[in-house]
């Protein structure tokens, strides 16, 4: 079994960025750029069935870094080394082998940006493929043409090997090369212990370059890759942007391959996380963010946003609703234009129609809030029918309370209830009524004004126009 230290620089400041958060953890499609990089190593190293371990690099906010370590699912196969001052890549790495000393036993290593996000296991492989099958070979680099080079290193080769010449130091001459450095190394660790310590930083920048590990004098050959898509670096918010948009179209070209619908496809943001699956169905103009799962046969009209939202098989998410951290069961219908607020359940087939709003509450199978209606903190059972503009009166000022009503009850329409207040099974509430005092089962309730009709009278109120 081949042996590979793996390490991922991020510990750079990203100045050309201009955010506050290291560049390795700035989102593309919600999730950071080091987990792509991280996902591409981790299905390298499955398919090469190698031995490895992997170093992160940190050091600008290294905060940040270490609470990203903590948290991920994969924490227990990266370690993190500490690089005090950003005194260039030569010095991450010096970092890695100073902090973390089995990376000085493996008998390779790999070195990949945290700030390359298109990364693929392939990349890596072919790349290990040129240095296994050239047993004189001490280290590749891989390479592609850029015909605008501007920022990157560029590959000066000579009749035995190459150098890397970095934009700051390089010569008018050395400019026009677009034979461009990608960042992504894989040297013999023995080559490494040799010279890493022997790397100046006399140069423009006063760094310490990596690029240094590659000389003349050395066995050591670039790999010209035939795109540079996959090596795409991000510097600024227009690299991230560019970056971005590739992760969706791949997304959502997977999403299509296995049987995800998407009317325009070119106007629809996913996030990384999101789940939808086989036979869905995604009008143009819709945002799904978070942990958003969609289940089959689901439709998802124009103009919805929904983060963090479980929708089952079936559902109907009717054009310009707004759904977060809700659950929506098996048939249920929401919209057009509905606000699902968090820590709501829809029950199976229940429905909530236009200009309806439900906060934390359970409206259960078969239940309908058809129109213009508020419910909050409430539960309505099994089949219970709620008319237009109902409103759970739920906060007296300080507090929040509950709103019980049991199934197959009937409401109608202009109703107000005044929680904390419970409503039971089979009871039928009178349209207009503002309901203080419990209903229990089976009951009829009405609570509004008695009508007064007085024959004639009319034109006592009537305004008339003078003419
Ligand atoms: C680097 C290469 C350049 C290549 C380009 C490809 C060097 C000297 N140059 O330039 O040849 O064309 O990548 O994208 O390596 N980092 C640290 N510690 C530091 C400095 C940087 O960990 O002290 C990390 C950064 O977080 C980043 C990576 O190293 O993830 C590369 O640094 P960056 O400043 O982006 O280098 P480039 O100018 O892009
Ligand atoms: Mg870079």
């Amino acid at each position: 079994m081949k042996s590979m230290g793996i390490v991922i620089l991020a510990a750079g400041k990203g100045t050309r960025m201009k955010t506050s958060t290291p560049k390795a953890l700035v989102h593309s499609l919600g999730k950071p750029l080091i987990d792509y990089v991280l996902e591409a190593i981790l299905d390298f190293t499955h398919s090469e069935k190698l031995e490895f371990d992997i170093g992160v690099v940190i050091g600008h906010k290294k905060e940040l870094l270490e609470e990203w370590h903590q948290n991920h699912s994969q924490k227990n196969v990266m370690k993190l080394a500490w690089q005090r001052e950003q005194n260039g890549t030569a010095d991450a790495l010096k970092a890695c082998f100073n902090e973390l000393p089995e990376f000085n036993s493996y008998e390779y290593t790999l070195i990949a940006c945290a700030d390359t996000p298109m990364l693929k296991a392939s990349d890596f492989s072919r790349l290990f493929e040129q240095l296994k099958n050239n047993p004189s070979c001490i280290g590749v680099a891989a390479t592609f043409e850029e015909k605008e080079p501007f920022g990157y290193g560029r590959i000066v080769r000579s009749q035995n090997g190459f150098h890397i010449v970095e934009e700051k130091d390089a010569s008018e001459e050395i400019r026009k090369i677009t034979e461009v450095n990608s960042g992504v190394y894989i040297v013999k660790t023995s080559h490494i212990s040799e010279v890493l310590g022997k790397i100046s930083n006399n140069n423009k920048s006063g760094e310490f370059y990596l690029t240094d590990l590659f000389q003349d004098s050395y066995e050591v050959s670039p790999v010209l890759f035939s795109s540079g898509e996959n090596f795409l670096g991000v510097n600024t918010l227009e690299q991230l942007n560019t970056v971005s948009q590739i992760h969706l179209k791949e997304m959502i070209r997977k999403l299509q391959l296995s049987g995800v619908t998407f009317l325009r496809p070119e106007t629809s943001y996913l996030e990384a996380s999101v789940e939808i699956a086989e036979g869905a169905m995604i009008y143009p103009g819709v945002t799904l963010l978070g942990k958003t799962k969609i289940g089959a046969g689901s439709v998802i009209e124009s103009g919805c946003f929904l983060k963090n939202a479980i929708v089952e098989e079936n559902v109907q998410i009717l054009a310009h609703s707004y759904l977060e951290d809700a659950t929506i069961q098996v048939g249920a219908s929401i919209g057009p234009m509905a606000r699902i607020r968090p820590q709501t359940i829809i029950g199976k087939k229940a429905k909530v129609g236009n200009f309806v709003e439900v906060k934390k509450s359970h409206l259960k199978d078969g239940a309908k809030v058809s129109h213009l209606s508020y419910v909050g903190d409430a539960e309505i059972g099994e089949e219970t029918n709620i008319g237009c503009g109902f409103i759970t009166c739920n906060y007296d000022g300080v507090n929040k309370h509950k709103t019980i009503i049991g199934k197959n009850s009937f409401i109608g329409s202009d109703c107000q209830v005044i929680a904390p207040i419970e409503i039971g099974d089979q009871a039928f509430v009178a349209a207009g009524s503002t309901i203080t005092k419990s209903v229990p089962s089976g009951a009829f309730a009405v609570a509004r004004g008695q009508q007064i009709t007085k024959e004639g009278a009319a034109s006592r109120f009537l305004k008339v126009k003078k003419k």
